[in-house]
C-alpha cells in the first residue's frame, strides 16, 4: 500500500510486506522511544488527538508517539468538551478539525464512525477503536509484540498458536487481531469465551478461509494448554445494556500463577491489550503474576509508542529523514 497520506481505518487495508514495513520502521524508533536519542522530524506538525471514549494508551501513546518525532498535540477527550455535545455532525467536525490538524487520531464508540469522519476529512484519520469494530494500531503492536516474543523463543508468527480469551463478542482488538492473522500461515487459534460472548461468525470463518486451525472452547484450562501466546481480554462492560449483564461474565476466566503453572507450558507469553480489570470480581490477569518473566502487557503497551511513531512516520512520509533530524538527548535517560 501507499502510506503517504492514507487514512488507517481497517487491518483490511494491509498486505503482508505492510505490515513488515511497518514493523521496519518501528524497529527503526526504538532509539527514541528510548530517549536516547531526540528527532525533530515533525517539527511544526500537528495531530489532532480527538477521544470520545475514555483511554489511556491509545490516547497518551499516540500523542507521545507525534511528541516524540517532533511534532505537536492538540487533544479533544468526551464529546461533552466538544461541540459535537451542541449538535455538530461528524462531517462538519471533520472538515473544521482537518483545518488545523496534519493527521488526526479518533476514537468514537460508534462502529464505521472514525470511516465517515475520514471521508470528509481533509487529513490522513487514524482509526483508534471505532465501536465494537476494529483497532488496527492495537492489532499491530499486538503482532510486532508477538513476534518479538516469539523471536526470542526461536521462532516465527507463521505456525504460531495462540488462546484469545474472554469477551471475543465485543473486544475490537481481537476482531482486528484476527484479520492480521489471515495475512499469515498455519495459525492454530483457540477461542475461549462463554457461547453468549464469541467471536462474531464471519470472522472464524475468514481464518478458516485462510487455512487456520480454529478451535472454539469454554474451558480455560483446556484453552492455555498448548499455546504460545495466551492473549486475554476485558468484559466489555460499555457495550452491554446493563452492568449487571456484564457482571454475568466478569471473572469468568481468571489467569492467575498457580493456573500458568498447572496448565500453560513453560514459555508461554501472556498478553493482554490493556486495561486488565484488576477489581475483585473480574481479576482476569492476577498481580501474582507481575513478577513472571512471560507476563508481555507492558512491552506490549511499550510497542504501542515504537509502532504509532511508525504509523505517523509512513502517513507523512519522513520514516528516511528521522536520523537526519536527529541527535542525541540532553537529559540522563536511564529509564527501567
Ligand atoms: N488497549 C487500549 O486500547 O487501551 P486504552 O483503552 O487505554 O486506549
Amino acid at each position: 500500500m501507499d502510506f503517504t497520506g492514507a487514512h488507517i481505518l481497517s487491518i483490511k487495508q494491509f498486505e503482508r510486506a505492510d505490515i513488515e514495513r511497518v514493523f521496519q520502521v518501528a524497529d527503526s524508533m526504538e532509539p527514541y522511544a528510548l530517549r536516547r536519542r531526540v528527532t525533530r522530524v515533525l517539527e511544526g506538525a500537528i495531530l489532532g488527538n480527538m477521544f470520545f471514549e475514555p483511554s489511556t494508551r491509545t490516547r497518551v501513546s499516540f500523542g507521545a508517539a507525534f511528541n516524540l518525532l517532533g511534532g505537536e498535540v492538540r487533544e479533544t477527550t468526551g464529546f461533552q468538551s466538544s461541540a459535537i455535545a451542541k449538535g455538530e455532525s461528524l462531517y462538519d467536525t471533520a472538515r473544521v478539525l482537518s483545518g488545523y490538524s496534519d493527521v488526526i487520531c479518533m476514537r468514537h464508540p460508534e462502529s464505521g464512525s472514525v470511516a465517515e469522519f475520514a471521508a470528509a476529512s481533509r487529513v490522513p484519520v487514524v482509526n483508534g477503536g471505532d465501536g465494537t469494530n476494529e483497532h488496527p494500531s492495537q492489532a499491530l503492536l499486538d503482532l510486532y509484540t508477538i513476534r518479538k516474543e516469539l523471536a526470542d523463543k526461536g521462532r516465527q508468527v507463521d505456525g504460531l498458536r495462540i488462546a484469545m480469551i474472554g469477551d471475543l463478542k465485543y473486544g475490537r482488538t481481537v476482531h482486528s487481531l484476527c484479520k492480521l492473522l489471515c495475512l499469515f500461515q498455519n495459525i492454530h487459534v483457540t477461542l475461549v469465551s462463554p457461547p453468549e460472548l464469541a467471536m462474531p461468525a464471519e470472522l472464524v470463518e475468514e481464518m478458516r478461509a485462510a487455512g487456520h486451525d480454529v478451535q472454539i472452547s469454554e474451558d480455560l484450562m483446556h484453552g492455555i494448554g498448548h499455546v504460545d501466546i495466551a492473549y486475554a481480554t476485558r468484559i466489555q462492560e460499555e457495550r452491554f445494556s446493563s452492568k449487571q449483564e456484564a457482571d454475568q461474565y466478569r471473572g469468568r476466566f481468571r489467569l492467575n500463577q498457580a493456573i500458568y503453572t498447572q496448565y500453560c507450558e513453560p514459555n508461554t507469553v501472556i498478553m493482554h491489550p490493556l486495561p486488565r480489570d484488576s477489581r475483585a470480581d473480574a481479576n482476569e490477569l492476577d498481580n501474582d503474576l507481575n513478577l513472571n518473566p512471560n507476563l508481555a502487557i507492558f512491552r506490549q503497551a511499550d510497542n504501542g509508542v515504537l509502532v504509532r511513531m511508525a504509523l505517523f512516520a509512513l502517513i507523512l512520509n519522513v520514516a528516511d529523514q528521522v536520523d537526519r533530524h536527529s541527535r542525541e538527548v540532553n537529559w540522563y535517560s536511564g529509564r527501567r
